[in-house]
């Protein structure tokens, strides 16, 4: 089967375009590198000996798309391509708008002219808001998304939804992700934002790395066991590993899963855990809450294990340990 994967150069795409060549998929990605480097598609061939084609194009320059579908004719896409910062979310909507809605309604229009008609679609656990109901389930109210960047997935579930209802041959495979974090065990690909990380494990390794000072907390007084917010983190190899159940899953109509671990760790959790798995100190003052944080975010993520057949199997220990050692290769790379 052959896969078209848009973003297949960034951190969860990169992971899931290792997951696919290791297991006998033919792959194809789209990557504009606005969030990602050409030197991604290097490594990804180290890492599984596999080629692949790759087009560094923007998924909404429509007569690119068909260009790339008339020549490649994939049998399904993964779709990762999109803006993503929360923070630039608020301050560029326009832009989030623009990106991350036209990128996914240029690619069902050409997948419908080409007749691929399986889309996995990259969303997040942002689409549920301030959760009502812990843990998180499928079935919880979506909405209430505090930020332009997570609005854009909620509206793009939206319109993936509504084409299945217009063509009863589409089949859409929603992953709402919780926290991914870690990298890939050879330390040839992880998460390398560019500027100074928004996200909390980007942020530590560059602070046990030397890179940055000391780690801001950003609040000690939520109603949380030590007060600092709790995530459900996942490692990006479980995560991209369930992009391959999904699309062996993919049947007419729409279906939504959670991609989580089930856990909740709270900012000081993650902090000690590091520090006692790579034997490294990281320094942090606590300062006020960021805006648009929620107090506690985690997933129930048994309907995945029931449905797909996926289950996270990887702890904390490993995404600690992975994180780290990606960014020392980076340091070493250099
Ligand atoms: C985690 C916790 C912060 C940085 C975001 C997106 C979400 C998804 C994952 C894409 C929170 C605290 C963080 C720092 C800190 N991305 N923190 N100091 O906000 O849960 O989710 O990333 O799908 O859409 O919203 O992740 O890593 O930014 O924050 O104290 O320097 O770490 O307050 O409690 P978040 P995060």
């Amino acid at each position: 089967m052959k896969v078209l994967v848009t973003g297949g150069l960034g951190f969860i795409g990169s992971h899931t375009v290792v997951e696919l060549l290791d297991n006998g998929y033919e792959v194809v990605v789209v990557d504009a590198l606005y969030n990602s480097s050409i030197d991604v598609a290097d490594k990804i061939k180290e890492i599984t000996g596999k080629d692949f084609e790759l087009y560094i194009d923007d998924v909404t320059n429509e007569e690119k798309m068909d260009e790339i579908f008339a020549k490649e004719k994939p049998d399904a896409v993964i779709h990762f391509a999109a803006y993503k910062a929360v923070g630039e979310s608020v301050q560029k909507p326009i832009m989030y708008y623009k990106n991350n809605l036209l990128s996914t309604l240029t690619l069902c229009n050409v997948m419908q002219k080409y007749n691929c008609k399986k889309i996995v679609f990259s969303s997040s656990a942002t689409v549920y808001g301030d959760p009502e109901v812990l843990p998180i389930t499928e079935e919880c109210k979506v909405g209430g998304t505090t930020n332009p960047y997570g609005t854009t997935k909620l509206m793009n579930e939206k319109i993936l939804k509504d084409i299945t209802i217009a063509d009863k041959d589409f089949s859409v495979v929603i992953l709402r992700y919780f926290n991914p974090i870690g990298a890939h065990k050879s330390g040839l690909i992880g998460e390398k934002p560019n500027g100074i990380p928004n996200n909390l494990m980007p942020y530590i390794v560059r602070v046990a790395s030397g890179e940055l000072p000391e780690l801001s907390i950003f609040g000690n007084d939520y109603p949380t066991h030590d007060g600092t917010g709790v995530r459900d983190y996942i490692h990006v190899v479980d995560l991209a590993k369930g992009h391959l159940k999904a699309i062996e899953h993919a049947v007419p109509g729409i279906d939504y899963f959670n991609l989580g671990t089930g856990k909740g760790y709270s900012v000081l959790d993650m902090v000690n855990a590091f520090e006692k798995v790579n034997g490294v100190k990281v320094p942090y003052k606590i300062v006020e809450r960021r805006p648009g944080d929620i107090a506690t975010c985690y997933a129930d993520p048994s309907k995945a294990e029931k449905v797909l057949g996926w289950k996270a199997e990887l702890g904390l220990d490993e995404m600690m340990r992975d994180s780290y050692n990606f960014i020392l290769k980076c340091k070493e790379d250099k």
